[in-house]
């Protein structure tokens, strides 16, 4: 799977699509460059001079070289050459440092426990199918009172893309379905940015919130905020069935902010079955910030 969607990605970021390149011009103000990457200010309080950041996932935009504008100390790590390119090339451009790693977010044995104050990890998380794995890993990277902020899929409005009957949302599969959402006989997997068109039928995973949370507790982490919201306003004239209409009614996407204990928690107190993902996932493309 994930060499599967790999050459998705690499075909997306070939054809230039949605999320393979830097959107945009950031302001030059340090207070700008945070509102630029953090519009919604879940990083609030939170230090980056001097941080060690990891972007997981983070190929094809700003992101990364914000940070290290920053002054953090940055990483960044995707399954894509060519999300990985875009961003060298950005960070040569824009004189800073940045450490490229390529690999599968499932496994992040390439760094030491504790090497990372903030892990920043964007709509990327559906396309693994072992959530809980990912986030044990991002726990045990992270430093104690280290941050954790990811985005996803909302699980239940990714289940409806494309389910409208005329009368309605029927969703094709229950929420408890952990296959990918949907299956890719399913999909006509047509990526849209402007007039350019590409088929690139990326597996995608609904990862459900009790997976998301408890995975993260796995990995000894406290969860401190979770947000559900949709990317803009919502469109006066959006189709009726229409993915934009969707949105305007469910949100898009959740957050999920995590902070690493200081300890390790008991084992007891763990919710039963924590740490074991695998859950269905996204017919829809990520489609905005
Ligand atoms: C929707 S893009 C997100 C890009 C960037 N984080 C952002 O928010 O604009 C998803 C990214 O996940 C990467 N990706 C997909 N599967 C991956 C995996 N198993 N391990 C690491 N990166 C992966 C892709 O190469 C792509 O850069």
């Amino acid at each position: 799977m994930a060499k599967h969607n790999l050459q998705m990605w690499e075909r997306l970021a070939a054809a230039g699509m949605n999320y393979t390149r830097p959107f945009g011009r950031p302001p030059k103000t340090k207070v700008g460059m945070r509102r630029f990457m953090d519009p919604r200010h879940r990083l609030k309080g939170v230090r980056l001079d001097g941080a060690r950041v990891l972007g997981l996932a983070a190929g094809g935009g700003w992101d990364p070289v914000i940070f290290a504008k920053l002054g953090a100390t940055t990483t960044l790590f995707d399954i894509s050459p060519r999300q990985l390119r875009t961003v060298r090339e950005l960070a040569r451009k824009q004189r800073v440092a940045i450490r490229f790693v390529r690999g599968n977010m499932k496994d992040l044995s390439i760094f030491p426990d504790a090497s990372f104050d903030l892990v920043w990890h964007c709509h990327s998380l559906v396309f693994v199918d072992d959530a809980g794995r990912v986030l044990r890993e991002v726990g045990r990277v992270l430093a104690p009172g280290g941050t954790y902020l990811m985005s996803t899929m909302h699980p239940t409005t990714l289940r409806l893309y494309g389910s409208y009957t005329g009368n309605g949302w029927r969703p094709k599969r229950s929420y408890f379905d952990e296959r990918p959402v949907p299956l890719i006989s399913e999909w006509d997997a047509t990526w849209t940015y402007g007039r350019k068109q590409v088929v690139a039928p990326t597996i995608e995973y609904g990862h459900r919130f009790e997976t998301i949370i408890n995975g993260m507790v796995a990995g000894g982490m406290v969860v401190d905020g979770v947000w559900e919201f949709s990317p803009g306003p919502p469109e006066p004239g959006a189709e009726l069935g229409s993915d934009a209409h969707l949105d305007t009614i469910f949100p898009a996407f959740i957050e999920v902010r995590g902070r690493k204990l200081p300890f390790q928690p008991d084992r007891r107190d763990r919710p039963k079955g924590a740490g074991h993902a695998g859950v269905p996932g996204g017919s829809g493309r990520p489609r905005a910030r």
